[in-house]
């Protein structure tokens, strides 16, 4: 008998003993995070499939004194998914991967409700024959939960046209450290009940509740796309031509900036074709959609634009997908040249060239042989940083970047989170008001400090 053993059974009779993995080998894929940058021990995994399991696994945790690692499709950037060395005692990461009903489409409302453990590309199957589609697309479609997206407040490729994650959100469903579960479902597009819960969730990373279900606002699909691919000399000639775009373009769905260092590594780690006979400085994806094709309307828009030296534009879906590869297989190309510091940080739109041109030299200043690659969503102001070279737990170049990031007006955490990675850094963006205000949240909703421990607020600060 270990003393862990009587907890051990408690969970086995609340999941099943099949959904209680204690074995190392089954453990280790949700103890190591995507990046390979965070990993921690977890006495067991557990896999609750209804909410009921959930409340009697937090109940078990709680009497047990264990922390509880939410977790959905360990996609998450900021080593928010995975155990960690802040917690006392034990930890079990709670996956929510058999939370996944599916409601059928209310067609009339335009709205969905579906588990927290269903992914993004399941949700995506689930709307398309009822002409609907979701209002956030990312490239870890695949895995990444709605459970999850909602507790990172997930941005991705449209964040130009339909918001973040919140703004998809109608109501949820969500089990609190004390066992309750807050259900404001189905929720209402016009709901002034008081504090709207689901907006205070949205962005929480798994530090305030697991969330078990969602009602989710969904959006026509518009049929016919176009894919335009620039090749630009200038920086900034590439964020004012996006930024015009947005004003001018109603159809444009999503644009994308990055850059030819990033473009020879997709181009080395992928099998993909170039796309322009010559290499060039910086490099604008814009994708326009509509009911009637936009490919004429999305070539006369940047026809006549400044600093465009060539361009390529594709309509048919293989070669539209051929385009989006060069931009979406960045982060597994950087992957695989090593572990990537990876920042995700918004600056204001007219500071973002020069944001662009200052963080390679401040990162070969900070640690010199290092390689910087930028790329990101350029009308929301929102560049990823990944940088290869300084040991994994070196954080001098991301703490020169994100100080940067503050000086110039920005924002720490653009889209992925705070997670483990920057809780150093939340308060020197939002301020000891704002901490305090988090805190006292936290503390009357997660007394004990059981959800997520080290995640986006530290503990010692309570
Ligand atoms: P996980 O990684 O499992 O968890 C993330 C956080 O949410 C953790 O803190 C976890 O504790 C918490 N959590 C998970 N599920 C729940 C739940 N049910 N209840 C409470 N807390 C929970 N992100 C973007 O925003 N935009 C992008 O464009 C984008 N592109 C990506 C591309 C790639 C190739 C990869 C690998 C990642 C990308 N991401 C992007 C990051 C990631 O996909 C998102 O953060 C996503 O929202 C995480 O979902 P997940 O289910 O994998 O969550
Ligand atoms: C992206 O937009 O590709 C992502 O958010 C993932 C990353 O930062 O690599
Ligand atoms: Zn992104």
């Amino acid at each position: 008998m270990t003393p862990h053993d009587a907890f051990l059974d408690t969970l086995r009779a609340a999941v099943g003993a099949s959904h209680v993995l204690t074995d190392p080998d089954l453990r280790v894929s949700y103890e190591t995070d995507w990046t390979r940058r965070w990993r921690g021990e977890a006495l067991a995994v557990v896999r609750p499939a209804t909410t009921d399991e959930v409340t009697a696994v937090l109940l078990a945790c709680a009497a047990a004194g264990a922390a509880v690692i939410p977790q959905g499709g360990n996609t998450g950037l900021v080593g928010g998914s995975v155990p960690r060395a802040v917690a006392d005692g034990p930890q079990v990461v709670v996956s929510t991967l058999r939370l996944r009903d599916v409601e059928p489409v209310d067609a009339l409302a335009g709205e969905a409700m579906v588990g927290a453990g269903v992914t993004l590309a399941a949700l995506q199957a689930h709307l398309r024959p009822a002409g609907f589609t979701f209002g956030v697309d990312l490239g870890a479609r695949d895995s990444a939960t709605i459970g999850g997206m909602i507790a990172t407040n997930a941005g991705g490729i449209h964040v130009l046209r339909h918001g973040p994650m919140r703004a998809q959100l109608l109501g949820l469903e969500a089990v609190l450290a004390d066992g309750g579960v807050v259900r404001r479902l189905p929720g209402m597009v016009k709901d002034n009940t008081g504090y709207h819960l689901p907006s205070l969730l949205a962005g929480s990373e798994g530090t305030l509740a697991v969330i078990t279900r969602a009602h989710l606002r969904v959006v026509p699909i518009r049929p016919r796309r176009a894919v335009a691919l620039l090749a630009l000399e200038r920086v900034g000639d590439a964020v004012s031509l996006a930024g015009d775009l947005r004003r001018s373009l109603p159809e444009l769905a999503a644009a994308e900036l990055f850059f030819d260092d990033g473009m020879e590594l997709v181009l080395h780690h992928a099998a993909v074709d170039r796309p322009f006979p010559n290499r060039h400085p910086a490099y604008l994806l814009l994708e326009a959609d509509g009911d009637d094709d936009p490919t004429e309307l999305l070539a006369d828009a940047v026809a006549n634009a400044i600093g465009v030296d060539d361009a390529v534009i594709a309509s048919d879906e293989a070669g539209r997908a051929r385009l989006w590869n060069l931009r979406e297989r960045h982060t597994e190309a950087i992957s695989a040249e090593g572990v990537a510091h990876k920042l995700d940080v918004t600056l204001p739109l007219a500071r973002l060239a020069e944001f662009i041109g200052r963080v390679p030299v401040l990162v070969t200043a900070t640690r010199p042989g290092s390689v910087t690659y930028q790329y990101g969503h350029v009308c929301d102001g929102n560049m990823h940083v990944g940088i290869i070279g300084p040991a994994p737990d070196d954080e001098a170049v991301d703490d020169a970047v994100l100080r940067l990031t503050i000086e110039m007006g920005g924002s720490v955490s653009a889209e992925h989170g705070i997670g483990a990675a920057k809780v150093a850094w939340l308060e020197a963006d939002r301020g000891v008001a704002d901490v305090s205000a988090m805190r006292a949240i936290k503390r009357a909703l997660d007394p004990g400090w059981m959800l997520n421990p080290g995640v986006l607020l530290r503990e010692a600060e309570a």
